[in-house]
């Protein structure tokens, strides 16, 4: 099914980096955005910088989706149509070192979340999984028919797992939802415009924003989490989107939401190693980036892409823009901090 209308859309986490990228497609193809967030990991500005770019400033509710009663009644006065759910804590390492508190706060917000859908009778979700639900299947290109749910080595990957788990058993016993299950590779980049991108409160683990915090002379230098791998270059190798190339497949999702569960890889299906990305973010920014090669990271795997074949047959979408794009963008934000 295609829905040519403007849609009501709550997005949960929408100030956040990949929400927010979102929340401006969204309101661009005309739909009417309302964002809520608890402004843990993202700063209200946001919204200036979303209404920047589109002319329109999306409702906000500076909630906590573990609040249920808060969000409840976020969902009285309004009549949505659909959820996209971003909302989470991400960071893998501090999830091995907190579990309780990233159990608690990912899977609590989303049971609260379906909860008032139930209630208010909002059928339409979108939801950010992630390709670690895969754990170690063994292969490098990922299939969505690979099993899931073995292996994960993080607290924060099951909590992806299990959201999954617990979307398929609401279409069991509900079969009017609309659940797509989104599962991104590695997103990077920024708006085009230089307005938006990935800007953490605290220590980044991701490699995109460690690159920015050397670039920006915070950290002396990056450290390569090793160059013994099973590789061509011997540094790991991962498939990075840009992230409005992600927005933009939320739309599709949303667009193309029918009654089922409908799980989707958003990636490029191309790998790229850490000292291939290295290597372009010195070719667009015209200058060195100190690194040393450091011992391997624990729990890295060597190599993983997508196969992003599904999200192209099924819901029309993929990936435009390179690494290069990726670069760019991501140094013009920089200059705008
Ligand atoms: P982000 O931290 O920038 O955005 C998440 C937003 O959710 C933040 O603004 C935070 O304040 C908010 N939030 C967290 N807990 C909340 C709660 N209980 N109530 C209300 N708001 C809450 O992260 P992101 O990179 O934009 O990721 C968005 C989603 O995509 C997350 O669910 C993440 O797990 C998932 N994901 C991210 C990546 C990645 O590498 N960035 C990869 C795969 C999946
Ligand atoms: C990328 C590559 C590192 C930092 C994680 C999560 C995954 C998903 C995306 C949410 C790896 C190397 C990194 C550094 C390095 N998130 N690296 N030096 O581990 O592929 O995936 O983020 O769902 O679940 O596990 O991403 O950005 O941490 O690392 O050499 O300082 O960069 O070894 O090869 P990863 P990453």
């Amino acid at each position: 099914m295609y829905y040519n209308i403007d849609m009501k859309i709550l997005i949960t986490g929408g100030t956040g980096y990949i929400g927010s990228h979102t929340a401006v497609e969204l309101i661009s193809a005309g739909h009417d955005v309302t964002i809520v967030d608890n402004l843990f990991n993202s700063r209200i500005s946001v919204l200036d910088r979303i209404e920047e770019i589109t002319s329109v400033r999306p409702k906000f509710y500076k909630v906590d989706l573990c609040d249920f009663s808060a969000l409840e009644d976020v969902f009285q006065h309004n009549d949505f149509d659909a959820v996209i759910h971003f909302a989470g804590l991400k960071a893998v390492g501090e999830s091995v070192e907190q579990p309780i508190r990233y159990y608690d706060n990912n899977l609590i917000s989303t049971l609260n979340l379906l909860k008032c859908m139930q209630k208010y009778d909002v059928k339409k979700i979108v939801f950010s999984s992630s390709a670690t639900v895969y754990g170690d299947p063994g292969v490098s290109s990922y299939t969505e028919d690979l099993p899931t749910g073995q292996n994960i080595p993080s607290p924060y990957g099951k909590t992806k797992y299990m959201i999954e788990e617990i979307l398929k058993d609401l279409h069991v016993a509900d079969n009017t939802f609309c659940i797509s299950i989104l599962r991104y590779f590695n997103p990077i980049g920024a708006h085009p415009s230089g307005k938006l991108g990935e800007d953490p409160n605290g220590r980044p683990n991701n490699l995109m924003p460690i690159i920015m915090k050397v670039a920006r002379g915070e950290y002396p230098e990056l450290s390569v989490w090793g160059n013994d791998y099973p590789t061509p270059d011997g540094t790991c190798i991962r498939d990075y989107i840009h992230v409005v190339d992600l927005a933009k497949g939320h739309l599709s999702a949303l667009e193309h939401l029918t009654t089922g569960v409908g799980v989707y890889n958003l990636g490029s299906g191309k790998g790229t190693s850490v000292l291939e990305m290295i290597t372009a973010f010195e070719k667009a920014s015209g200058k060195k980036l100190p690194y040393k090669i450091a011992g391997r990271r624990a729990g890295d795997l060597a190599e993983f892409y997508a196969n992003p074949e599904k999200a192209l047959r099924e819901l029309n979408w993929k990936t435009e823009l390179t690494i290069d794009d990726a670069m760019r963008d991501t140094i013009n934000y920089l200059n705008s901090l």
